[in-house]
């Protein structure tokens, strides 16, 4: 098991050509609040998102980290601080060295490539510097935003789990995506985006 994954404690802030992308922390409650609430946003995210406070999000997070689990980040635009994006790595299993990725962009930024942007510089910190050698993502059948973030960033369809999310509209599909670290480090993988600076230690 790579050490990265024993010692999960050092979480660096990802830095991308627009966006700060930082370990969540108690000032993002609000903002997650205000995100995870927003009918549109929540429509294709777990049922139980739009009903916990901020602050719970964020004690999970920091758990998260603690038990070596999760990584949740925030992401803000560089120039001016504003709330663009909750993105992260969870359900971690350290033998298996796979994880599940989740995010979420406000309504106000959707279509600027900030999903593709934030998206990747996890993915590439999941991969290359935390150890993961899988990292898994499901998306509910009709979210064909999110299923484009993960095939541009090379993600590949791996099934169908039937029925498998109830929400206000019923049971809903979710497709399985997967990528493996391998075929993370081909570099078409990262075409458009710029990654530089991304992986730098937080102060
Ligand atoms: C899914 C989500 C994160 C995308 O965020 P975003 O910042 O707008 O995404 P991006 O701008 O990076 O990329 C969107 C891509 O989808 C494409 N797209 C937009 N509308 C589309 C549609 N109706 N059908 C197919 N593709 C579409 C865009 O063209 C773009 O692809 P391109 O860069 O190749 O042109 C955002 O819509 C969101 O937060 N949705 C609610 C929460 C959610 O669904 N999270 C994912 C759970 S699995």
């Amino acid at each position: 098991m790579p050490r990265s994954l024993r010692s999960p404690d050092r979480v660096p802030t990802l830095r991308t050509a627009r966006l700060t992308i930082a370990p969540v922390r108690s000032s993002d409650a609000d903002d997650l609040e205000a995100l995870f609430h927003d009918p549109r946003v929540h429509r294709y995210l777990p049922y139980e998102r739009r009903l916990e406070p901020g602050g719970t999000f964020v004690a999970r997070a920091r758990r998260g980290v603690q038990e070596g689990t999760g990584f949740r980040f925030v992401g803000r635009r560089r120039d001016s601080g504003e709330f663009v994006i909750s993105v992260g790595v969870f359900a971690i299993d350290r033998w298996d060295r796979s994880g599940e990725l989740g995010y979420a962009v406000a309504r106000s930024q959707w279509g600027r490539g900030y999903a593709t942007e934030a998206v990747t510089a996890v993915v590439d910190w999941s991969m290359r510097r935390l150890g993961l050698h899988r990292v898994e993502a499901r998306v509910q059948w009709g979210n064909a935003v999110s299923q484009r973030v993960l095939e541009r960033l090379g993600f590949r369809p791996e099934g169908t789990l039937r029925d498998a999310v109830l929400s206000s509209r019923g049971f809903n599909d979710l497709r399985v995506f997967g990528l493996l670290a391998d075929e993370w480090r081909r570099p078409a993988r990262r075409r458009r985006v710029n990654l530089s600076g991304a992986g730098r230690r937080a102060g």
